[in-house]
């Protein structure tokens, strides 16, 4: 059964660690992550852009894929599946298709739009009884060849958008999407204290978790980060795991060109990288 992100993270802030957010892209993806979960005894979110949506074969494919596989493989830690930066319209038609937890990302409009499209999710959410996590500042990245730094939240918003009960704030803190480029300067750990200030209770979510420092981790989860998003790492991983095995003449070996066989390498390179998250972010064991 998919569960709303809510507990999950309450207790996770409670005792001081961080459920992981892995981004899923197809079947192989999604059975990594669940299985990982499962062995690790680790809550876990399954997060979905709108692209990833789209490539696989909208969301109610995703949402059928995803509950068919926890019945499937007994999978009996809580599961979210989430929508990752979703507009307004994506937010909707996750809620429609069945989704138990969603991101509106509003920290491109003005803040008084963003504060009224995330205070009409949370009417909708609440009543759903779905989790619903809402951006303030907005976390870089590398778009076009040009690095952009991450922004830092006015703590000010993040207040006024936490007050509108949301159950999870994503605050930018400097952080960026994809691989951090050599001259990041690290995370502001000013911004989220001042952050976690403002917002006392409310969850707080570290985007962008790929490449960051361990001690950083740690810190940010220390202040009140309480959701780790990676998606970048896991992707490095599957494509570096596929290209050894084709680059050492595996997939000719044999029935080489068995797509289950060409995909296997990946698939355990992903449930390595999710097993060192959940290990890192403290989430073991606490299912
Ligand atoms: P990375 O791709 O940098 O791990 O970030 C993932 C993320 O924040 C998804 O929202």
């Amino acid at each position: 059964m998919l569960v709303s992100a809510k507990e999950m993270l309450n207790k996770a802030r409670d005792g001081k660690y961080a459920v992981g957010q892995f981004n899923i892209n197809n079947l192989e993806w999604t059975k990594a992550i669940l299985l990982t979960a499962e062995e690790m005894k680790s809550p876990v979110i399954l997060g979905v852009s709108e692209g990833a949506g789209k490539y696989m074969c909208g969301y109610k494919t995703v949402v059928g894929m995803v509950k068919g596989m926890i019945e499937c493989l007994n999978i009996t830690v809580p599961v979210a599946l989430h929508l990752d930066h979703g507009s307004y319209e994506g937010a909707k038609a996750c809620i429609e298709a069945g989704f138990s937890s969603v991101m509106f990302d509003g920290s491109h409009y003005p803040i008084e739009e963003n504060v009224a499209k995330t205070r009409e999710l949370v009417e909708t959410c609440n009543k759903l009884g779905l989790s619903l996590e809402a951006e303030v500042g907005a976390i870089g990245g590398e778009e076009d060849g040009v690095i952009g730094t991450g922004e830092c939240a006015d703590p000010k918003e993040c207040k006024m958008i936490a007050d509108l009960g949301v159950t999870m704030l994503a605050a930018g803190i400097g952080n960026i999407h994809g691989q951090y480029p050599a001259n990041w300067p690290g995370l502001s750990f000013d911004t989220l204290a001042a952050v976690k200030e403002a917002v006392g209770d409310m969850p707080l979510v570290l985007h962008g978790g790929t490449g960051i420092p361990e001690d950083m981790i740690k810190k940010a989860i220390s202040l009140g980060v309480a959701k780790i998003n990676v998606n970048t790492e896991c992707q490095l991983a599957f494509a570096a795991a596929t290209r050894a095995y084709i680059e050492a003449g595996k997939d000719k070996e044999g029935k080489g060109f068995d797509p289950r066989k060409l995909l296997a390498p990946g698939f355990e390179a992903i449930k390595a990288t999710v097993k060192e998250k959940m290990e890192l972010f403290g989430s073991v064991n606490k299912a």
